[in-house]
């Protein structure tokens, strides 16, 4: 299936595989890359700079496809060697980055320099068009449905992704809450460019996570998601469990006056605990909506090839009755 940006990064089919710390490690971003769709690294998973040359090393020997490396720029208190993170993604001949969190402004000039293309991931139309402005090549909108941070705006893709493509011109991708064919079918004709997935992708055989994580996903219904952080600003959708029914219920007690603080041993440090150990209730982990419509842990290869396959059908099938 050909795109806008399956011609901007070179790949077969447009499903991207979005930055999850924990999970995207070589082996999945390979995984995907080899299905013909775009798997992407977690940088900051890796604890230095160095550790993700090694990383993106190992990715280099596991495919000869694109593949990209996503750098979160996180809010306040934490302070990676961002400079040096990027220096191994241009080193290491990385020529995608995904980037999140904050706008990628202050490091544009080096990445456009280095021929690397940039896909901003946010989460509203204002800050899609921000991304346009800098020089950004496509960007990822990240409907409140996702999982991981859905910003504080709450616009669900229905409405999020026309809306983008009112004001963008650059290619976009809908991200959150996609997992399968019909969701790219309507993604295509919402005038989305392809689809980013995160949840579905943890779901798959070669996912390098905890057996238990892939199990949780695929027993939860769409009603087993929360939201927690809202009163940070930090808003993040994750999976229900014992811990995140604490963290609720410290919000609800401390209301206006929480602090990050409070809540500091349920979200801090937890993904090795969760997606390494396969320890559920260790903490709040990301996951979206999306896990009502997880039913299978494939390989990316099948789920990859499935989806786009059927989306086709659908096409030339169902769609073509009514035109
Ligand atoms: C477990 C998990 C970890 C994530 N970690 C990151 C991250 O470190 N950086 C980032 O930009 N996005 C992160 N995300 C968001 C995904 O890249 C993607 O935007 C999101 O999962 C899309 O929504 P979906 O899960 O409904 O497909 C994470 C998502 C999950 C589920």
């Amino acid at each position: 299936m050909k795109t806008r940006i399956t011609e901007l990064f070179g790949i077969e089919h447009p499903v991207i595989q979005g930055g999850m710390h924990y999970v995207g490690f070589a082996e999945l971003a390979a995984a995907v890359s080899n299905a013909g769709g775009l798997g992407i690294i977690t940088g900051l998973t890796q604890q230095t700079p160095e550790d993700l040359a090694n990383e993106i090393a190992k990715c280099n020997k596991l495919t000869d496809k694109p593949f990209g490396v996503n750098l979160t720029f996180l809010p306040g208190f934490a302070n990676p060697d961002y400079p040096g993170y990027i220096n191994a993604i241009i080193e290491g001949g990385v020529k995608i980055i995904e980037t999140a969190g904050r706008s990628p402004e202050a490091y544009m000039e080096v990445l456009k320099g280095a021929g690397i293309k940039v896909i901003h991931k946010c989460t509203s139309v204002r800050h899609a068009l921000k991304a346009e402005k800098i020089g950004c090549d496509a960007v990822s909108v990240d409907g409140f449905e996702c999982g991981g941070h859905p910003g504080e705006d709450d616009i669900p893709n229905m409405i999020l992704l026309p809306r983008a493509a009112e004001e963008l011109s650059i290619p976009f991708v809908a991200s959150g809450g996609i997992g399968n064919a019909q969701q790219l079918v309507a993604a295509l004709a919402l005038g989305a460019d392809g689809i980013n997935m995160g949840t579905r992708f943890i779901a798959t055989v070669e996912a390098p996570v905890h057996q238990n994580v892939k199990d949780n996903i695929v027993a939860a219904s769409e009603l087993d998601t929360r939201l927690i952080m809202r009163g940070l600003r930090n808003t993040e959708r994750v999976m229900k469990n014992t811990a995140v029914e604490k963290i609720v219920a410290i919000e609800k007690e401390k209301g206006a006056d929480i602090a990050i603080g409070d809540i500091m041993a349920l979200v801090g440090g937890v993904y090795p605990k969760v997606m390494t150990e396969g320890t559920m209730d260790a903490g709040a982990w990301s996951c979206g909506m999306v896990a009502g419509l997880i039913h299978d842990i494939p390989t990316c290869e099948d789920l990859v090839t499935r989806i786009v396959s059927e989306a086709q059908d659908i096409i030339s099938g169902r769609l073509a009755q009514f035109a």
